[in-house]
């Protein structure tokens, strides 16, 4: 079937035909790639109805609250994987039989280790870091230890990448965190799955061997794992994919997704909502907090309220509610203070008309902070363990954009609204 075409009138020429171009699901797209021919760029300043790139990884259909990874819904992947299952479906396309998954397995423990030398990387950092800056220094650093098998034109030294990627990254963050707290590093345990082994290299110690995680937290860590594992196109993906386009190595590239992932308006959301929670302090509070979110002269907003894309609900948010609820009920948590203000704060924010008006509701990271402070992990890994699960879908990206040549450096143009052209004062005459 003849793609659509859009006809364009500009002024003073022909007009132009541009070809409407359908995917699986989702919008259309119109593709502008010849407009420049034209004379003209388009202008679209935070990517509000661009869409930078093809791809075959995630879907999301953000009025109906839709999150299909490769074509799987999120709950059920959620229900009936576990993280590495999901990680080997993201890079190969297909949920793995129990022969790929064991041999995934395997190689993702072959690389659990990082390099001892990294070590001394830590060193150099103050203790009171914040991690996210150890994992932004300790990641790009992975790459000078590989020179041997980083050439992104061969598909073998990419998947070693995206192994290597997926199987240190929890060793570095629960490393980033023992640093900051002066406990010894505890070295992975390959015999665990791979959130427990996450979970014991935070909190075991060599004192207490023993020392396993509960398998309902492990679980919780799992879906958390799960749930932020990839999500199409968002600002660390698209970081990935531009630094990627200049054909920059992939651990240098998966730093530059851990810069990006970390401000508050994305990964760090985790963290700043636990943060306004504890700021708002208590119940009484609520209304007056509520209302400042609306005030538009002050910045302040409800930190985990709000998504680009889900306009409805986010499905994962729906996931994570419930994993919530489970944990703290398995703690006996259910009436700690910060999770019964999460809980009133949700409730008045879902049925005030400014929320609703604007389409405003929890997202995955307004309950997993809470999830993850009721596991005993700080504020300031939250973002953390987001960038060790985001990186499968960040290396899945990179890898798909490789494998489907040409690569094209992103290079945007720009609206210029500066000085025209004009002569140069001596410094005496100005
Ligand atoms: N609290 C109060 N008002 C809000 C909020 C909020 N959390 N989010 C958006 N609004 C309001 C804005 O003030 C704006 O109002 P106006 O149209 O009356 O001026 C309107 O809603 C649209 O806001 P934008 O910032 O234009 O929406 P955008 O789609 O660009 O932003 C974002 C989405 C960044 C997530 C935003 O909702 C936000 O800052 N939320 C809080 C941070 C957060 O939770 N981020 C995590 C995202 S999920 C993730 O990364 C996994």
């Amino acid at each position: 079937m003849a793609d659509d075409k859009a006809i364009l009138n500009l002024p003073g020429k022909e007009p132009i035909e541009l070809t409407i171009k359908k995917g699986t699901l989702g919008q259309p797209v119109i593709d502008i790639q010849q407009l420049g021919q034209h004379g003209y760029f388009t202008f679209d300043p935070g990517f509000m109805s661009t869409a930078a790139c093809e791809s075959k990884i995630t879907y999301i259909d953000g009025d109906k609250g839709i999150l299909l990874h490769r074509g799987y819904l999120i709950s059920e992947l959620v229900e009936k994987a576990d993280y590495l299952e999901v990680c080997y479906l993201l890079l190969n396309g297909e949920l793995p039989n129990a022969t790929q998954k064991a041999n995934f397995i395997a190689k993702i423990n072959q690389h659990s280790m990082v390099h001892e030398q990294l070590r001394s990387i830590f060193q150099g950092f103050p203790r009171s870091s914040h991690p996210m800056s150890i994992m932004c220094g300790a990641v790009g650093g992975l790459s000078a230890f590989y020179h041997d098998s980083l050439d992104i034109n061969n598909p073998d030294h990419r998947n070693l990448a995206a192994i290597r990627l997926i199987a240190k990254l929890p060793t570095l963050a629960a490393m980033a965190y023992k640093y900051s707290i002066g406990q010894p590093y505890i070295y992975p345990l390959n015999t665990l799955s791979y959130a427990e082994n996450f979970l014991n290299m935070m909190f075991a110690l060599p004192a207490n061997p023993d020392f396993r995680p509960d398998p309902l937290l492990s679980k919780a860590m799992d879906q958390i794992f799960i749930l932020h594992a990839d999500h199409e196109q968002n600002a660390s993906t698209s970081t990935v994919r531009t630094a990627g386009s200049s054909a920059a190595d992939p651990l240098a590239c998966i730093a530059a997704g851990i810069s990006a992932l970390w401000g508050p308006a994305h990964g760090g959301a985790n963290e700043a909502a636990l943060n306004m929670l504890e700021q708002i302090g208590t119940e009484d509070n609520i209304a007056k907090y509520i209302a400042r979110a609306k005030d538009k002269n002050d910045s302040f907003r409800l930190m985990g309220f709000g998504h680009r894309i889900y306009k409805n609900y986010d499905p994962r948010a729906a996931v994570m509610r419930k994993t919530c609820h489970d944990v703290l009920e398995h703690l006996n948590l259910l009436d700690d203070p910060i999770f019964k203000l999460a809980m009133k704060l949700e409730d008045i924010a879902l049925h005030d008309p400014y929320f609703i008006e604007h389409k405003l509701y929890p997202n995955v990271d307004f309950y997993s902070g809470i999830v993850l402070r009721a596991l005993g992990i700080p504020k300031n890994m939250y973002t953390v363990i987001f960038a060790v699960a985001r990186t499968v879908g960040w290396i899945a990206n990179w890898n798909e954009m490789l494998s489907t040549p040409p690569l094209r450096i992103t290079r945007p143009r720009q609206l210029y609204t500066g000085y025209a052209q004009r002569e140069f004062v001596p410094i005496k005459s100005r």
